[in-house]
């Protein structure tokens, strides 16, 4: 009796999968959030921005909001430990198992937290490469009302990117799980080449 219980316990905690996980990373600006809603749209993946979870955790008045807020003021990069627990929270409320991380991970203490706490690898990772030029001229007419949408903040968040950002991306490049897409073209050319990825990826994975 006792011997079945086991087998049943062992069986539920074998049978248990991680979710599918592609991060999608790229400049301030390249346009990671816009293509995100469409990939839900086609694709059924559930969105998670992590810069959108920060603010949402600075609206809610929580005892960290400060600190993020002074952070995303200056451009700088949020402590991993509050950026992962509001990702795996959202991971768990969602009742999905496919998902699309953007802006995140951001540097490489994010990259190795993550990997360490959640034991997740990324299915794949989705670069959009963007100009600055680009880049800063989507910013600065976006619009949204944000605090780091401004010339100075921006100039802090491309440096960021550069120093902080882009040696995440080359890390996965050496793994050979980049997909880099030209960013700077019109909204519905970009959505053309991430279905091209998007499709080619669940063939594979169904072979
Ligand atoms: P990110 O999440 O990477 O910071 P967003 O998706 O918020 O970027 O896009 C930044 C701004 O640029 C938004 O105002 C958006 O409407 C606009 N935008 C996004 N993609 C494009 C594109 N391919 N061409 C022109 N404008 C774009
Ligand atoms: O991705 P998004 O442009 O919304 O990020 C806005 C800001 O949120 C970043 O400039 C940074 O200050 C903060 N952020 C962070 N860690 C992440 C993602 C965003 O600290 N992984
Ligand atoms: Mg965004």
């Amino acid at each position: 009796m006792g011997s079945v219980i086991d087998v049943t316990i062992e069986e539920g905690s074998l049978t248990e999968k991680k979710p599918t996980v592609v991060f999608v990373l790229g400049g301030p600006g390249s346009g990671k959030g816009t293509q995100c809603a469409n990939i839900v749209q086609h694709f059924g993946f559930t969105h998670l921005s992590a810069g959108d979870l920060l603010r949402a955790e600075i609206k809610s008045g929580s005892e960290n909001g400060t600190m993020i807020q002074n952070m995303i003021k200056e451009g700088k990069i949020v402590p991993s430990e509050v950026t992962i627990k509001l990702l795996q929270k959202a991971i768990q409320e969602s009742g999905n198992d496919k998902f699309l991380i953007d802006g995140f991970p951001r540097n490489e203490e994010n990259r190795a937290a993550f990997e360490a706490v959640t034991k997740i690898e990324p299915e794949f990772v989705l670069f959009f490469d963007c100009s600055e030029e680009e880049m800063e001229r989507r910013l600065l007419s976006r619009n949204q009302g944000r605090e780091d949408d401004n010339i100075e903040t921006i100039r802090k968040r491309f440096k960021v990117f550069l120093e902080s950002s882009l040696p995440v991306i080359e890390y996965y490049n050496s793994k050979e799980k980049v997909r880099k897409i030209d960013a700077g073209k019109p909204v519905e050319e970009v959505f053309e080449a991430v279905k091209v990825i998007f499709t080619s990826n669940s063939e594979k994975a169904t072979v």
